[in-house]
């Protein structure tokens, strides 16, 4: 685990406009689908955090050409059955959406492979993916029986599935809407709340057969479509860090520019907004299948709320930098039915316990959650970020409303999905 270590200085507010890097889901959709798309997509707005680049590398050693031209990148797609062999292990870094949507893609190609990733990818639970994987006739195998990477591919035929998942989840829905482009007939998957759509929607936007009712999507088998120009618009996960900054520090007014507000990632707003903060979404309008718009929030006072159900798959990346936020709000926010957070890069909710708490924060957990008292103030501390981005920026945000210096241990991680986050916050920060 990385020590690097950064002091934090309180901040007095945060104000001005800024963009943020492209949507991190949207940027592996876009690589993945570009590469297994008919003839050339062109794509903006990418993000280049090293999540999406190793995405990005898997793609390029499976024998997709791109090329970098200005502010976009040009991929050369092969159709559904161009990739070839990988001449080495495919390595996934940290990023839980490679390795899951890519198991979907390689399950059903006619060769072997081998996706591995860090110590924090090693210990990710797997099965959610491989037993699906399986029943659709895939040879995968991982570590105890699948549960954990390195996954090993002897990619072959698929047959299609209706699979009902017992979680909402975009990188399980995905995985196998994946393999189902390839499988014979028609594959399915049923979620008990719905997850982030990109998926749905950049298949849509390209042209293939899907078809989505309620809770339940689908694809055709053998099911090839063209690339397109795609364009990614800006990460509200990675906005959601300012956003919660603005809204707790008083005097703040702050313009995220050109965002992305898909209504299946915007719980993090719907949530401010009942919790009373001021935001204001400006210049709303639809591209590439995707809804987009400015976001204006200014600081002010906030309340307690309840968190639970299907509000948390909305929201699922967006709760450490809302449990910072709660600490700020009056009164007990409560956030149940958020046991994913277990698994995620780190155990976000023991860690938000465990760091917040050297700061001052009360926060009971519970094994689905936690209840957070609003205590109106946090102090400086030193904390580690776990080796996870969003634990790394939550506590940033924390620090920059502390009311003495922090240190940060572990912050390097922030580059896993928000490449140039210290100049953009350099530009918003008032000291
Ligand atoms: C993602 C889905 C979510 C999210 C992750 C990105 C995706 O994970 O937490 O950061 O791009 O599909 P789950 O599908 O495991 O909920």
């Amino acid at each position: 685990m990385s020590l690097k270590s950064i002091q934090i200085n309180p901040a007095r507010h945060l104000k001005g406009e800024i963009t943020v890097p492209g949507d991190k889901s949207i940027t592996h959709r876009a690589l993945i689908f570009a590469s297994i798309a008919r003839g050339k997509s062109m794509v903006k707005g990418l993000q280049k955090g090293k999540d999406c680049l190793a995405t990005l590398n898997a793609l390029k050693m499976m024998g997709i050409h791109m090329e970098e031209e200005e502010d976009r990148l040009v991929v050369y797609g092969q159709g559904l059955s161009g990739l070839r062999e990988p001449p080495n292990i495919l390595d996934c870094g940290n990023s839980g959406t490679t390795v899951r949507l890519l198991a979907g893609l390689l399950a059903p190609q006619k060769f072997y492979s081998v996706l591995s990733g860090d110590q924090y990818l090693r210990k990710r639970p797997m099965q959610r993916v491989v037993e699906p994987l399986r029943k659709m006739g895939a040879r995968v195998f991982g570590r105890e029986n699948g549960e954990f990477p390195p996954l090993t591919i002897l990619g072959g035929k698929l047959k299609a599935i209706d699979h009902s998942s017992p979680i909402p989840s975009a990188q399980v829905k995905s995985c196998i809407l994946l393999a189902g482009l390839y499988a014979k007939d028609r594959t399915s998957v049923i979620e008990p709340y719905r997850s982030r759509d990109h998926t749905e929607r950049m298949l849509k936007f390209l042209g293939a057969k899907i078809e989505v009712n309620d809770l339940r999507v689908s694809v055709e088998g053998n099911n090839s479509f063209s690339g397109a120009n795609i364009w990614v618009p800006g990460d509200l996960s990675a906005a959601s860090f300012f956003m919660g900054g603005a809204a707790i520090l008083k005097r703040s007014k702050l313009k995220i520019l050109q965002v992305g507000l898909n209504p299946t990632r915007r719980g993090f707003i719907d949530v401010l907004l009942r919790m009373g903060a001021d935001i204001k979404i400006l210049n709303m309008r639809k591209i590439c299948e995707e809804e987009v718009g400015d976001i204006e929030v200014r600081g002010g006072n906030l309340r307690g709320t309840v968190v639970q159900g299907g509000m948390i798959s909305r929201l699922i990346d967006e709760i450490p930098i809302l449990a910072v936020v709660a600490c700020f709000a009056k009164g007990e926010t409560i956030i149940r039915d958020a046991r994913e957070l277990r698994v995620k890069e780190t155990d976000r909710i023991g860690a938000i316990k465990s760091e917040l708490t050297k700061m001052g924060a009360q926060i009971e957990e519970k094994e689905d959650g936690m209840v957070i008292k609003g205590v109106g103030k946090l102090e400086g501390a030193q904390c580690q970020s776990h080796g996870d981005h969003r634990m790394a920026m939550a506590l940033i945000i924390a620090g920059l409303s502390a009311k003495d210096k922090s240190k940060i241990l572990g912050s390097d991680c922030i580059d896993t999905s928000f490449p140039g986050f210290w100049r953009t916050l350099g530009q918003i920060l008032v000291q």
